[in-house]
């Protein structure tokens, strides 16, 4: 069932800015569904707009199947949270969670339980008395979220919460809010710039690129199955080789195929060119190669340009001259538009 839906959404900033032209998205309840993107593309437009904090120019905002275009953002039954929360310094950090839910008539009994409860599920139970000075980044931030979630939302808006955090505690928070997620069971919808956590944490994609969606889809279709280039190069890293085919003669060609494209984790690197076997074959020299641990990650030069490989195998570190090969089941094509064409 669809908890959220944009039906034919535009959005513009005064008369000549269009950001998001005709936009339909369908939001399933209970999902964790991610609108990831590049800078700009009107991710957090949309997130204001399922908010109410902005209104659309055109179209229609449902939840639950009502049309929200007379409903203001506070009886919306949704919470956020932004990258710059904003704690009270003066207040405990009961009293910051306790704030979230001000302006609700709640008795004290149901306050105390509620704000004991989601201290547990956020892992601020021992620090509840303290002020926010006295709380690391990660603290604060889970405070934040504790504030947003103690009104028991039945959507959950979240953008760019984690951004200002050091690497090792997104981590770690990616990982409590799919634990969270799967306790609370609410819609939740996540916007972020960075692929590593769309793919980590969302139910569901939507991929989006100039106000419109490129892709909306599981994480697993996303990156098995991209739709486009776009798509093909947002989701992995290093991203999708992309390789023009339109004027090579040698390359197995398919009558509208103007572009192939592999990822670096499915190619094969060889010292010396294997027998062929019906995938392509390209013939490169090693530039460099970065031992990540678990795997290899070499950037060869190719008569159709750079490429990334990355190889499991570390037994062995190839240099100089490499042939390349790539399996035709792993070998995507996409025509003039860049859209993906399938045989
Ligand atoms: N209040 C505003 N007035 C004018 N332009 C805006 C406003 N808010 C956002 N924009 C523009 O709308 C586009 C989309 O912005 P935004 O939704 O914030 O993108 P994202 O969150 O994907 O980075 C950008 O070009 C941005 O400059
Ligand atoms: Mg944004």
């Amino acid at each position: 069932m669809n908890k959220i839906q944009l039906m034919n959404v535009d959005k513009a900033y005064g008369k000549d800015n269009p950001i998001i032209e005709n936009l339909n998205l369908d939001i399933g309840e209970g999902s964790f569904t991610v609108l990831l993107g590049p800078s700009g593309c009107g991710k957090s437009t949309t997130l204001r707009m399922i908010a109410g904090l902005e209104k659309e120019s055109k179209g229609d905002v449902y939840i639950d199947g009502k049309s929200m275009k007379t409903v203001e953002p506070g009886d919306r039954d949704i919470a956020m949270v932004f990258q710059n929360y904003a704690l009270y310094p003066t207040m405990t950090v009961r009293g910051n969670i306790e704030f979230g839910l001000a302006n609700n008539k709640i008795h004290k009994a149901e306050r105390d339980r509620r704000i004991k409860e989601i201290g547990d599920v956020v892992g601020l139970t021992e620090f509840m008395s303290r002020k926010p000075q006295a709380l690391s980044g990660g603290q604060r931030q889970r405070v934040a979220l504790a504030r947003a979630m103690v009104k028991k939302p039945s959507v959950f808006l979240m953008d760019e919460p984690l951004s200002n955090l050091d690497a090792k505690l997104r981590s770690q928070l990616r990982t409590e809010l799919i634990e969270l997620h799967h306790r609370l069971k609410t819609t939740f919808v996540y916007v972020t710039h960075d692929q590593v956590e769309a793919m980590s944490m969302g139910t569901d994609i939507v991929l989006m690129k100039d106000g419109k969606i490129m892709q909306h889809g599981k994480p697993v279709e996303i990156y098995n199955n991209p739709k486009n280039v776009f798509t093909a190069q947002f989701i992995g890293t290093p991203p999708m080789n992309i390789i023009n085919i339109k004027n090579i003669e040698n390359i197995k060609n398919y009558e509208n195929a103007c572009y192939l494209g592999f990822r670096p984790e499915h190619a094969k690197l060889y010292e010396s060119p294997p027998e062929y076997d019906g995938g392509l074959n390209l013939s490169g020299v090693v530039v460099t190669h970065e031992m990540l641990g678990s795997e290899i990650l070499y950037r060869l030069d190719t008569e159709y340009g750079r490429v990334n490989v990355k190889i499991f195998d570390l037994g062995q570190i190839l240099e100089g001259k490499a042939t390349i090969v790539i399996p035709e089941q792993k070998i995507y094509y996409f025509d003039d538009r860049q859209n993906r064409i399938y045989f």
